[in-house]
């Protein structure tokens, strides 16, 4: 495990940089951050290396794995050509938190990265820790999220070091993690284009760049033909059950009152604003109503929080699903296997 600062320039070298380079290219997985979540890498062109992402992660081998890239000019030799929409979402959101699909050049991937599929996902990270691997490696990098499957994922090296410690070559630790919920997918092998998962590019966004998206409508359920093969799998979950709540404070202090007189011990998780009017056996606060993005930040430390507090049924607060409350809403929903409590009207 190595620390680096986040003040990486490109013009120097960095031991670190260089170790953990030269382990992707020797074969071995290493995990290292992203403005988004840490990423699990290894070389998308080796089987074997793939192998131990979903080895180490527990991963089901129907599920493909992004590939991340540091230049455009990398884009060339691993896709079979792009629409134009596809080119002014590069334009506007590379480097960061989008991943696009593309029709992929065939024989160029390990079949394991793209799970059979004849598309390949794509992402040109922003993080500068990312790029300077991804650059010293020169090969196209498959990295998902860095937790066991169906775990949060991680926001920090300690997170990346609970999940998979001993199970990879190493973890590259430069502090928390920008955004921390995971890149938006966009698929853009069809037009209009389709969101097949919300994350740190908001669809508003999107559609200021592009016009008219569609949204995967499988999305919001669980659903076995969701077109993005990861959203079907529970994802995120803390050990105890959570269940996103939808109702007024009022109504909120009274659930948490209902399991406390059953002997339940009871975790909430909100924005500090709730949690200040609230009394509950854990109250965790998560970011501030006034800007969401602080909530997507903690989003998954604030989950995985639970897990050290021995409760046994976590209530949490929902949120508008526009901009990045959309990434959040979908997160917390998978959290809780899509369990709701809602106040009758
Ligand atoms: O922010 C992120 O995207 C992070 C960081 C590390 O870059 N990575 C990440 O990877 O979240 P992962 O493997 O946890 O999620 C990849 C998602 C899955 O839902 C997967 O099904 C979908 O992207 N995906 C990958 N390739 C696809 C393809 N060809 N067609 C449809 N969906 C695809
Ligand atoms: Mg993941």
């Amino acid at each position: 495990r190595w620390t680096v600062d986040n003040n990486v320039d490109k013009n120097k070298s960095y031991s670190h940089i260089q170790q953990a380079a030269q382990l992707l290219n020797d074969g071995q997985t290493v995990a290292f951050p992203t403005e988004t979540v840490y990423g699990l890498g290894a070389d998308a062109t080796n089987d074997q290396a793939v192998q131990k992402i979903f080895n180490a992660k527990g991963r089901p081998s129907d599920n493909p794995l992004i590939v991340h890239i540091a230049l455009k000019s990398q884009l060339k030799g691993l896709v079979e050509g792009f629409s134009d929409k596809a080119e002014k979402l590069m334009d506007s959101f590379w480097p960061g938190p989008l991943t696009i699909i593309f029709r992929k050049k065939q024989g160029v991937f390990s079949e394991l990265v793209t799970a059979g599929l004849d598309t390949v996902g794509i992402r040109l990270p922003s993080h500068p820790v990312a790029l300077a691997i991804i650059e010293q490696s020169t090969r196209p990098i498959a990295a998902p999220s860095a937790n066991r499957s169906g775990k949060p994922s991680p926001t920090t090296a300690e997170h990346v070091y609970h999940d998979l410690n001993g199970r990879i070559a190493g973890i590259v630790d430069a502090g928390e993690t920008g955004v921390g919920v995971e890149s938006t997918v966009i698929d853009c092998t069809v037009d209009p284009p389709m969101i097949l998962r919300p994350g740190g590019v908001s669809k508003e966004e999107i559609e200021d760049c592009i016009g008219f998206v569609e949204v995967d409508p499988s999305m919001q359920q669980q659903h076995e033909t969701a077109r993005s093969p990861g959203m079907k799998y529970t994802h995120y979950a803390p050990t105890a059950p959570l269940y996103v709540t939808e109702g007024s404070m009022e109504w909120f202090q009274q659930t948490i009152n209902t399991y406390q007189q059953v002997d339940k011990r009871v975790g909430v998780l909100a924005v500090k604003e709730t949690i200040e009017q609230l009394q509950a056996d854990v109250l965790v606060a998560c970011g501030s109503s006034k800007d969401l993005y602080t909530t997507a930040h903690s989003l998954y430390d604030s989950i995985r929080a639970f897990d050290e507090e021995a409760v046994d049924i976590i209530l949490a607060e929902s949120y508008e699903t526009s901009g990045i409350g959309a990434a959040i809403m979908n997160r917390l929903d998978k959290a809780a296997g899509h369990k709701w409590l809602k106040e009758i009207e």
